[in-house]
């Protein structure tokens, strides 16, 4: 099939294009930078440059590939984050343009593909720190959305929402959305390189574990995540799927043992109340409510199975 990658330079994007290739796609990859084409051509992708938030760009973009299948992974997350960020993502320049690449780029993308006539689009989402709060630890896609979630998350959750039931509702083809767990493993924020963004404060202790660690967080290895949508686009019905591993852990569990993984100190323990005036109620509630999610429904309906299923082997094995 001919396969359209907005994203195609991202951290998924970059596993994905040569994960098409190799089971006979042919794709064509967008950058809004002229200077990554060549770095697509040797993923095995043509090229096209092009704003995403353009939508004529866009549109002669899509319309130039003719492709029977759209994905979107158009992020813009790459970067240093700070604790400013996790306490004010509504005023960092990284959430809020991802915030608009959810939502402006994904309703240009759309437009693109209906009036292409495509008939496949698989966008990313993500699923953790949003289910609600009660419950058991391990939610489905079928879980509600937290109805209350800490104020500052709020626009990125609209963004999110929008992206899909846009993509979910299409009427002119399938339209499938991946809520990833939190990506590990080459090209990532938790790799084994000097400046991964995750990886460095946890090897710094500067990632402590705050009240009883008791959120639940989901993972999946970046390999196993550009796997399963390379499988949403050639099957599975429209819909949301989680796209995380089996083993969905408290961060009591996970954090020392990816501390351990990159070669770091056992991680601080602080009181939750230290939590909140140090990095503020969002993470906080990440580091001790958030559910995980089940990936049933994406191995089931996908077919999809994973290199890694567990964390516990994938921090050991995967990460650099
Ligand atoms: N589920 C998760 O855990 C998750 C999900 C996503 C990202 N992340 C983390 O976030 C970090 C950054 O991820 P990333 O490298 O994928 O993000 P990124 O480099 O910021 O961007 C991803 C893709 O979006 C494209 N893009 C952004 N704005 C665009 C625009 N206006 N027009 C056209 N294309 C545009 C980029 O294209 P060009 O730069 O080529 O122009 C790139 O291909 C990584 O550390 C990753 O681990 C985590």
């Amino acid at each position: 099939m001919k396969v359209f990658v907005a994203g195609a330079t991202g951290v998924l994007g970059r596993e994905l294009v040569p994960q098409l290739v190799a089971r006979g796609h042919e794709v064509v990859g967008m950058t809004r930078t002229a200077s990554k084409q060549d770095a697509l051509r040797a993923l095995g992708a043509r090229p096209v440059v092009a704003d995403a938030l353009d939508p004529d760009a866009v549109a002669q973009a899509v319309a130039s590939a003719e492709p029977e299948v759209i994905v979107h992974q158009l992020t813009a997350l790459s970067g240093k984050m700070s604790i400013r960020d996790a306490r004010h993502p509504e005023r960092s320049f990284a959430f809020t343009m991802t915030n608009r690449l959810r939502t402006e780029a994904t309703d240009h993308l759309l437009a693109a593909g209906r009036a292409v006539g495509a008939r496949r689009f698989v966008a990313q989402s993500f699923g953790a720190f949003r289910f609600a709060r009660t419950g058991g630890p391990v939610q489905t896609e079928a879980d509600p959305i937290d109805p209350d979630p800490p104020g500052a998350r709020q626009p990125g959750l609209e963004a999110i929402l929008h992206l899909e039931e846009a993509v979910t509702t299409i009427d002119w083809g399938e339209g499938l959305a991946l809520r990833y767990g939190g990506f590990y493993g080459p090209g990532t924020s938790t790799s084994l390189a000097p400046d991964a963004v995750m990886a460095e404060p946890i090897r710094k202790r500067r990632f402590p574990i705050v009240g009883d660690g008791g959120g639940v967080w989901s993972h999946v290895h970046i390999e196993d995540a550009a796997a399963a949508t390379a499988i949403a686009v050639e099957r599975g019905r429209p819909g949301i799927y989680n796209v995380v591993d089996d083993e969905p852990a408290p961060v009591r569990e996970w954090l020392p043992a990816l501390a351990s993984a990159l070669g770091a100190k056992p991680p601080r323990r602080i009181p939750r109340w230290l939590g909140r005036l140090a990095a503020g109620e969002v993470a906080t509630v990440m580091m001790t409510e958030a559910r995980g999610a089940s990936n049933e429904k994406a191995k089931r309906e996908l077919g999809w199975q994973l290199r890694y299923p567990s964390w516990r082997e994938g921090f050991a094995q995967g990460l650099g």
